[in-house]
C-alpha cells in the first residue's frame, strides 16, 4: 500500500514520503502546519486512497484520552434500575450494555483495517497525549469494568493534526513520524489551485496569484494567509465577476486586492498592508 496523492489533493513529494514512512514504521503520522495548509484533508484523501473508512475524533480542550477508549454510562444504568420492567432489569444486571465505544474501540474491533485522524491534538490538555501512549503504541487497552482486553484486529493508520498551540511530550512524539506541511511554494499552490477551479481564466489567475504571494510575502504579518484563504478568495473573485483589471495596477505597484478581507483576518495586518500600499504611491 502505497500513497501517491489524489485526484483533488496535491501532496508534494515529501509529504508523499511521510505518509509511506509512517505506513512502513507502522506508527502514528504527526502531520502540523499553518492553519488551512491541507492537514486534515490529508487524512481523508489518504484514507480515500488506501480505500480504508476513515474514522474522525475532533479534540477539543475539554476532551479526555478515556473518551477515545470507552466509557461508562452510569446515568443510565441507574435509570433503567428504578425502572419495574423484567426486560430493564436483566439489562441491568449486564454492565457491558452501559459501556460506550470510543473511536479507538471502533477502529481497534473493525473487521478491516481503517483510518483514524485525530484532529487538532494540541487543542487538548498536556495529559492527553501521554495518556494514548499505550494505546497508540501497544494498540490495545484494558476496559476495567467488564475485565477484557481490548487489542487491535489490523493496526490502524493513525494521523495525529496539530496547528503547534501546544508542545508534545517527547515520548509521545517518539512514537510518531513527523511531518511538517511547508507554505506551498508558487509551483504546488498553482497545482492546488488547478485542482479546485480548473476552468479559471488564466490571466486572472495569474494576477490574482500574483496579488495573493505580494500579500503573503508581506513581513511583519500576524496571520499570513494560506491556501484555504487563496481558494475562498479565488471563489470570490469568480462569484462577484471581478474584472481583471481591479487586481492589475498599471504602475505595477501594490494595491489594496478588492475583497481583501478574504485574505487578511485583522486590523493589524490590514493597516500593515495599506501603509506598504501609501508608501509605494508616494515614493514614486
Ligand atoms: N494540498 C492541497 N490540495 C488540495 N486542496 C488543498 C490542499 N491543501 C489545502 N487545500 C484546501 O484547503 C482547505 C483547508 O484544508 P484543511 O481543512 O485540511 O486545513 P487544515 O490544515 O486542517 O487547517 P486547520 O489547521 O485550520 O484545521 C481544504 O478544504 C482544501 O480545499
Ligand atoms: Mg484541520
Amino acid at each position: 500500500m502505497k500513497f501517491q496523492g489524489s485526484e483533488n489533493y496535491i501532496a508534494t513529494q515529501d509529504l508523499m514520503l511521510a505518509v509511506n514512512a509512517a505506513l512502513t514504521l507502522k506508527r502514528p503520522l504527526l502531520v502540523k502546519g499553518e492553519p488551512g495548509t491541507g492537514k486534515t484533508m490529508l487524512a481523508e484523501e489518504v484514507a480515500a486512497a488506501l480505500g480504508m473508512p476513515l474514522l474522525q475524533w475532533h479534540i477539543k480542550s475539554t476532551t479526555k484520552a478515556q473518551q477515545g477508549l470507552y466509557e461508562y454510562d452510569a446515568v443510565s444504568r441507574l435509570r433503567d434500575s428504578q425502572l419495574s420492567g423484567a426486560e430493564e432489569a436483566a439489562r441491568v444486571r449486564d454492565i457491558r450494555n452501559y459501556i460506550v465505544k470510543g473511536v479507538l474501540w471502533q477502529a481497534f474491533t473493525a473487521d478491516e483495517p481503517v483510518a483514524l485522524l485525530i484532529d487538532e491534538i494540541d487543542k487538548a490538555d498536556i495529559e492527553f497525549p501521554n495518556d494514548l501512549l499505550r494505546e497508540l503504541d501497544r494498540m490495545e487497552f484494558y476496559v476495567y469494568e467488564t475485565r477484557e482486553l481490548i487489542r487491535a484486529k489490523h493496526r490502524p493508520l493513525v494521523v495525529i493534526t496539530s496547528n503547534n498551540e501546544k508542545e508534545l511530550p517527547d515520548a509521545f512524539l517518539r512514537r510518531c513520524f513527523f511531518h511538517y506541511i511547508k507554505f506551498p511554494d508558487a509551483d504546488t499552490m498553482q497545482k492546488i489551485v488547478d485542482v479546485h477551479f480548473p476552468g479559471l481564466k488564466k490571466d486572472l489567475l495569474a494576477a490574482a496569484m500574483k496579488t495573493f504571494f505580494d500579500v503573503s510575502k508581506l513581513p511583519g504579518l500576524k496571520k499570513k494567509p494560506s491556501t484555504s484563504e487563496l481558494l475562498d478568495w479565488l471563489k470570490l473573485l469568480v462569484a462577484e465577476d471581478i474584472p481583471l483589471e481591479a487586481l492589475q495596477s498599471q504602475d505595477e505597484k501594490v494595491a489594496v486586492p478588492p475583497l481583501v478581507g478574504a485574505l487578511l483576518k485583522n486590523e493589524q495586518d490590514l493597516s500593515l498592508f495599506e501603509k506598504l500600499v501609501f508608501m509605494q504611491r508616494h515614493n514614486r
